[in-house]
């Protein structure tokens, strides 16, 4: 009998979710913003509301009340190991805009985080002019990260005055003297901080980002060269930032540890130099669990956001007290663990391939030998027999393949012999489920037989680090929790490309290349892709000219209700073609003067001539997915 709890087992979404997610007793995902069971949004419920009034999948969900509680949850960690390790100082974010600039979302983000203080930290000028338009709280900081051109300084410059939590990071040598000589010339002094390279390193897939051959930061060298270039132009006190970042998603507890305690001691150093750093910014690296494995596997963490606040403030303390130096306000940059449970994208599948192997077949009675074998085996196979007949079967279609290339049998029997191979496998699939054979030439026959499920989407705009460096994102079934997966597949998109295929899913042990999902039936079938709501709304890309998803931004009200708060259109055909710069105008004036010389040869009526303008001004405006 299978149960609720089994599906939640499987999909391992208590794992990962981090309260967020579950499967209700209806067998459908459900989304609990403020993590509490009794206030649970039922997804399979706002989807079927969607599609009643007529918005296309696939559809960005997006649930900002996850914003705020994780906000919460860091704040309150800090908060936390700050008493507990009598740390003489306080804790304040800056959220990093290059993880998300989402107008809708950041929005959110400065509303939650005005209690805390919380900031913004940006990287280039695009980011920076967005920036400005948000009202921080009193104490939040501005920080302005990046490769700085003159321009880039300039316009942190002016804001500087009307600003005055500003801070100017020196993430590269050359940026010292410019700064310094324009802030004299426009009469402005900026808060600035200097970006240290550390000796140590992330771990994960963003290790590179940390250590001596990183991209960004000073050597203690430039560092000291900076110190004195500063002192050389009366500014010296404007320096209070020391700032570092080994890397996005470190999945190790010690990686941490080790860095912030070699950055407490440059800092240390510096402050014993009589310069008033009053910030120590630890950069972003707080990972996320997207397996839910919590271990150091690149798509987990091997420790919480409580344990990553207690190993900052505990390691700066010691350091700190040991070297006789006053604790500073520590600032971390973290944007994944904040932003990432937030949204999630519901696809609707479209159908899946299997290879015909339900195909009935039927003998004559003069096939060739190898198709009697293979006829006989797939009526013949049991339980006691299926490990040694799926063995002949394998032998049996490598002679099928010889027979074919030497031209020994025709087409029409070599596809009555791989449909009957198909039903072989499929026959000892099910008796090594039935008898509990995990064997590994089983795992192989799991995936030979594992459907392809067609799901409208493309992996490059809606999952771009799947793509790109197989970062995994949890997949889940919207409804049918409550009953067993029968069949084992792969998710393909609709790109015409190969690569648009995810063949890769959570696990706890290891990763899988295919997950256990439903037989599509006559009904709709949608599945869930999570965690999304870190980097992947803009690194997405518009491969195939497929757009923007179409968005729901849904809130969980009091009273155990939800509403939609906002429908964000996704982007239209018109739209991804402005992105590739045709003019669409020019577009139609160009197919018109097509149809009018048609009509003109009487190759078309009139009236097909209206039709076909019609339909090709409709199609601009259609949205990019398939209409399913
Ligand atoms: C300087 C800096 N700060 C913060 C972040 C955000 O990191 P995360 O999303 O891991 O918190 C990054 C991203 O790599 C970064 O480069």
């Amino acid at each position: 009998m299978w149960k609720i709890e089994d599906a939640i087992d499987l999909y391992g979404i208590e794992r990962w979710g981090n309260g967020y997610f579950s499967f209700n007793k209806n067998g459908n995902l459900s989304v609990r913003p403020g993590k509490k069971e009794t206030l649970a949004i039922d997804l399979k419920v706002v989807v079927d509301n969607l599609s009643a009034k007529k918005i296309k999948f696939p559809i960005l969900f997006r649930f900002p009340q996850i914003l705020e509680g994780q906000i919460k949850e860091l704040n309150g960690a800090f908060s936390h190991s700050i008493s507990e390790y009598k740390y003489n100082n306080i804790y304040q974010g800056a959220f990093p805009m290059k993880v998300n600039q989402r107008r809708e979302v950041m929005e959110e983000i400065v509303k939650f985080g005005k209690k805390f203080n919380q900031g913004l930290e940006v990287g280039t000028k695009a980011e920076l002019l967005a920036a400005l338009s948000f009202e921080l709280g009193q104490e939040a900081l501005l920080i302005c990260n990046g490769f700085k051109d003159d321009e880039y300084l300039k316009l942190a410059l002016n804001a500087v005055k009307l600003k005055n939590k500003l801070v100017i990071v020196i993430d590269e040598f050359s940026e010292t003297r410019r700064l310094l000589e324009l802030s004299k010339t426009m009469g402005v002094k900026p808060l600035i901080g200097i970006r240290v390279k550390l000796y140590s390193k992330g771990s994960g897939k963003w290790a590179e980002s940390g250590g001596e051959s990183a991209k960004f930061g000073l050597t203690t060298t430039e560092m000291l060269d900076c110190i004195k270039t500063f002192a050389e132009y009366e500014m010296l006190e404007q320096l209070q930032m020391l700032h570092f970042h080994v890397g996005s998603q470190i999945t190790e507890i010690r990686r941490i540890q080790k860095a912030v305690k070699e950055a407490a001691r440059v800092y240390a150093k510096i402050r014993n130099m009589h310069i008033n750093i009053k910030y120590f910014n630890i950069g972003g690296g707080l990972g996320v669990d997207y397996d839910g494995s919590k271990t150091s596997s690149d798509a987990s963490a091997n420790y919480t956001i409580q344990e990553y606040a207690n190993n900052v403030v505990y390691s700066l303390k010691d350091v700190c007290d040991e070297e006789g130096v006053s604790h500073p306000i520590i600032l971390s940059e973290s944007g994944r663990a904040l932003s990432a449970y937030h949204s999630l994208l519901v696809i609707n599948i479209k159908g899946d391939k299997n290879g015909n192997r339900n195909k009935l077949i039927e003998m004559r009675g003069d096939e060739p030998h190898i198709i009697t074998e293979l006829y006989d085996g797939s009526k013949e196979i049991n339980i006691k027999n299926y490990i040694e007949y799926y063995h002949d079967a394998l032998e049996n279609r490598e002679e099928l393949l010889s027979l074919f290339n030497l031209g020994e049998i025709e087409l029409e029997e070599k596809s009555t012999g791989e449909v009957l191979f198909l039903q072989i496998c499929e026959k000892a699939a099910a008796f090594a489920r039935e008898t509990g054979n995990k064997s590994d030439d089983f795992d192989d026959l799991n995936k030979l037989l594992s459907k392809k499920y067609i799901g409208n989407f493309s992996t490059f705009q809606s999952i771009p680090d799947f793509w790109a460096i197989k970062q995994l994102f949890p997949v889940v079934p919207v409804s049918r929790a409550n009953e067993k997966p029968t069949q084992y597949g792969t998710i393909v998109d609709i790109t015409c490309d190969s690569d648009g295929e995810i063949d890769k899913f959570v696990d706890l042990k290891d990763v899988k290349e295919i997950l256990e999902l439903h037989e599509l039936n006559n009904g709709s079938y949608y599945l869930a892709i999570l965690m999304l709501g870190a980097y992947q709304d803009t690194i997405g890309d518009y491969h195939n000219l497929f757009g923007a998803a179409n968005e729901a931004h849904i809130i969980m009200d009091d009273s155990g209700g939800w509403h939609i708060k906002q429908i964000v259109n996704g982007d239209r055909n018109c739209d991804v073609l402005g992105y590739v710069k045709y003019n669409t105008n020019s577009l139609l004036a160009s197919f018109e003067s097509e149809v009018v010389q048609a009509q003109r040869e009487n190759k078309i009526s009139k009236q097909e001539a209206e039709e076909i303008i019609n339909n090709y001004k409709e199609s601009m405006n259609q949205y990019t997915y398939l209409d399913m």
